[in-house]
C-alpha cells in the first residue's frame, strides 16, 4: 500500500475528505507548519500520527525545507499530498519531490493562481469557477493538472457561498485523485499533460463534470 503524508496548515476539511474515502493507501502522517492547526486534532481524533514543523523555528526557507523533508523521509512516505499547506516550498524541494507531490487549488487553473480566488473570481465576473488537483512544479500553483471541478457562479453569490459550492468539489475530487495515483492509472505526458490510462465514460464524466454537479 502506498504510504503518503498529508501537508496542512489549517482547518484540514480536505485532509478529513481523504480520510473519509478509505482509499487503498497508508496515511504515515499530518504534518502541519502550524501548530495550532484545527486539523491536527482531527487527525489524532482518527489515530493518524500528527508533526509540527513550525516554520517560525527555522532561520530560513531552506532550513525549513530541510526539516520538512526529513520528516517525511522519516515516514517513508512515497506520495507528498498539500492539503491547504500555506508555505511556498523552494524550487530545489519541489523539484527533488517531483512527480510525488499534489495540491489542491480552489480555482480552475491556470485562471486565479494565488490566493483569495473565491473574490477574485466574483470580482471578474465569470460564470464559471471550480478546483483543480494537480502534480506541483516549481511555479506557484501550476503544473500537470489531474482533475478538475466546475460549479456555476449564480448571481447572488458572495465569497462564502462561492467557497462552499466550490469546497464540496474539492471534497470529492482531491481523493478521486489519489484513487488514480493509487491505482497507477496517472500518466505523465512529454508535453507535462495528465493522461488517465484505461479511461472509461464514467471516469470522463469524473474528470469533467456536468454544471449542474453541486
Ligand atoms: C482549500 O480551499 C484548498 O483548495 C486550499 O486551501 C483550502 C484548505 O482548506 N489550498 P482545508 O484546510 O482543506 O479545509
Amino acid at each position: 500500500m502506498k504510504k503518503i503524508v498529508i501537508l496542512i496548515s489549517g482547518r484540514g476539511s480536505n485532509m478529513q475528505a481523504i480520510l473519509a474515502a478509505r482509499l487503498p493507501l497508508e496515511v504515515a502522517a499530518v504534518i502541519s507548519n502550524e501548530p495550532s492547526a484545527p486539523g491536527l486534532a482531527a487527525a489524532e481524533q482518527q489515530g493518524i500520527s500528527t508533526r509540527v514543523v513550525d516554520h517560525r523555528a527555522y532561520a530560513d526557507r531552506a532550513a525549513f525545507d530541510a526539516a520538512l523533508a526529513s520528516e517525511i523521509e522519516g515516514c517513508g512516505a512515497e506520495l507528498v499530498v498539500l492539503a491547504g499547506f500555506m508555505r511556498i516550498l523552494t524550487d530545489e524541494w519541489v523539484n527533488r519531490h517531483r512527480g510525488r507531490l499534489v495540491n489542491i487549488h480552489p480555482s480552475l487553473l491556470p485562471a486565479f493562481a494565488g490566493l483569495h480566488t473565491h473574490r477574485r473570481a466574483l470580482e471578474a465576473g465569470v460564470k464559471v469557477h471550480g478546483c483543480t488537483v494537480h502534480f506541483v512544479t516549481p511555479r506557484l500553483d501550476h503544473g500537470p493538472i489531474i482533475i478538475q471541478a466546475a460549479v456555476p457562479v449564480l448571481p447572488d453569490d458572495d465569497e462564502e457561498s462561492l467557497a462552499a459550492r466550490v469546497l464540496a468539489q474539492e471534497h470529492r475530487i482531491y481523493p478521486q485523485a489519489l484513487r488514480w495515483i493509487c491505482e497507477g492509472r496517472l500518466e505523465l505526458t512529454p508535453h507535462g499533460r495528465v493522461k488517465l490510462k484505461h479511461a472509461q465514460a464514467a471516469d470522463r464524466a469524473l474528470v469533467s463534470p456536468a454544471l449542474d454537479n453541486t
